[in-house]
């Protein structure tokens, strides 16, 4: 690895590291980089059933390389002998067909874009999030700048962001723009996360920013989920302890089904969904997004667990963009955030 630095297009940066010139890495070593941050993690982070994954959301994004099915491949257009693959067609996550009311036509073309889904990147059904991922770039689409439209009424947008960046924030910040009282509150919380996540809410629809779902009735019924095994079903603490020991807010809104506060189920979707879109909008504000600008051959490394990020941008048919993307389900849980007495 030639070069060690820290991305720092944001005024404050998450905990990004920016290794360039690694477009040689094999998956054989990148998925022994990520081994190297949780020794015991074996599993790909969304575990290793095929035809559960293609039954979810996630279907079409992550295709994995033979022989090392925990890295994908991702990205958009069409990719052919790649690492053992003859010819896959990669599409990038569109807002279009996951927001409830996308942008239309002439505002893509007059350059405004979406946050696609805000997200850690978990399984949240029988695995434990992965500590860190790794995203490695061998095509970027060229350059062309986007805007991002918040368009949830406060005006908000991110300007000038490159075509498919990926965008972060970090927990930390997220739990510090909050006032006093929601960061008692918000410890005071934990999350039950849905039997299944990505296939009950593969009907569902998202709002405008991309952090969490719209309480539509859309989410698929018990009788239309593959068999639930219950001990597998995951409940986490809002605030997790992050690596420096501070309270960090981590969520994955769109797979939220409960919120607990002390414990008690609020038993109420649509509450639940606004209580913690609430506590997690002020985190996503355009001064703490970090939209990086890849290059080829960057490889990324982010802690999972301390941040959250989002595809970026609408690419069309022929802008093809190529990754490799690793991360490993934890070999243990996240740690809550406990205050000093
Ligand atoms: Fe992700």
């Amino acid at each position: 690895m030639r070069r060690l630095c820290c991305a720092t297009a944001a005024p404050h940066p998450p905990p990004v590291v920016v290794v360039r010139d690694q477009a040689g890495l094999s998956p054989a070593a990148q998925l022994a980089l990520n081994r190297s941050f949780d020794a015991a993690a074996t599993s790909y982070g969304h575990g290793s059933d095929q035809a559960l994954l293609a039954a979810s959301v996630l279907q079409s994004d992550l295709v994995p390389i033979p022989g090392v099915p925990q890295v994908k491949l991702l990205g958009n257009g069409l990719v052919e002998s790649h690492e053992g693959l003859a010819s896959v067609r990669l599409r990038h996550p569109q807002h279009f067909s996951f927001h409830a009311a996308p942008l239309s036509e002439e505002e893509s073309a007059a350059g405004f874009t979406r946050f696609y889904r805000w997200h850690m990147d978990a399984a949240l059904y029988g695995l434990h999030p992965p500590v860190v991922t790794s995203l490695l770039a061998l095509e970027v689409p060229a350059g062309r700048l986007q805007t991002v439209r918040y368009d949830d009424g406060s005006g908000d947008v991110l300007r000038d962001v490159s075509l498919g960046t990926t965008a972060f924030v970090s927990g930390e910040l997220a739990f510090a723009a909050l006032s006093a009282e929601q960061q008692a509150f918000a410890l005071r919380c934990s999350v039950r996360y849905a039997a299944h996540p990505y296939i009950w809410i593969k009907l569902a629809k998202a709002h405008p920013t991309g952090l969490g779902l719209l309480s539509q009735g859309l989410e698929l019924g018990a009788s239309e989920l593959p068999p639930v095994e219950e001990g597998k079903v995951m409940t986490y603490p809002l605030v997790w302890r992050s690596a420096s020991g501070k309270p960090s807010l981590q969520a994955h809104g769109c797979c939220l089904a409960d919120l607990l506060v002390d414990g008690a189920p609020m038993g109420d979707l649509a509450r639940a969904r606004e209580t913690l879109f609430e506590l997690m909008r002020p985190g996503i504000a355009p001064k703490l997004v970090l939209a990086h600008e890849w290059r080829k051959g960057d490889l990324v490394l982010f802690s999972n667990r301390a941040l959250w990020h989002t595809v970026v941008g609408t690419l069309g048919p022929e802008e093809r963009r190529v990754y490799h993307q690793c991360n490993l389900a934890g070999s243990e849980a996240p740690e809550a955030y406990v205050p000093a007495e």
